[in-house]
């Protein structure tokens, strides 16, 4: 098959599926759809990042704490690692693709990656400044399903605010504030 024929075949199935997207018939229209999933592809970008982070301080936090500190954030980035897939299926129900690959997330998050020399309090820092960003990322999302009535992604949006609120006291008090 010659590069043109190739090129053809990829248009008439680019055109099949965009097609199909818009065919979906559940009360959003495209540009809401579209909408609401550039929101999610934020929120999973930097709660991709997020948990990377948290996964590698927890293997390289040091400090008279090791252990509390280690479960801890064993327990954070276990809660963020499965909250990935939701938000990723989200984007795909409304008929749009999820993104993949660290390229992909880089370019989407605005969380930097971590540095393993960091000391114990500086990691839990960070952390906590990133939970923050994943929440200020929720707050400035919900509107986009709110008000086009996308009630299945304001749900989950209003879960990661709750569970991303609660990483964030926890370390809030483990380093000494309230
Ligand atoms: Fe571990």
């Amino acid at each position: 098959m010659s590069c043109a024929e190739d090129g053809h075949a990829y248009l008439r199935q680019a055109t099949r599926e965009i097609t199909m997207a818009d065919a979906l018939n559940t009360g959003l229209s495209a540009k809401q759809r579209s909408d609401i999933a550039a929101a999610l592809n934020k929120v999973l970008a930097d709660s991709y990042a997020l948990y990377l982070k948290t996964h590698g301080y927890h293997w390289n936090v040091r400090g008279p704490n090791f252990q509390s500190l280690h479960v801890l954030l064993e327990g954070q980035y276990t809660e963020e690692w499965t909250a990935l897939d939701a938000i990723a299926e989200r984007i795909r129900a409304l008929g749009e693709l999820a993104p993949q690959g660290y390229a992909a997330f880089g370019n989407l998050s605005s969380i930097k990656d971590g540095n393993p020399e960091n000391d114990w309090e500086a990691m839990l820092k960070e952390l906590l400044a990133d939970n923050e960003t994943v929440i200020r990322t929720l707050r400035d999302s919900f509107p986009v399903a709110d008000d086009a009535g996308d009630e299945a992604t304001a749900d989950l949006f209003t879960q990661r605010l709750q569970a991303h609120e609660k990483h964030a006291w926890m370390l809030r008090s483990t380093l000494g504030g309230k």
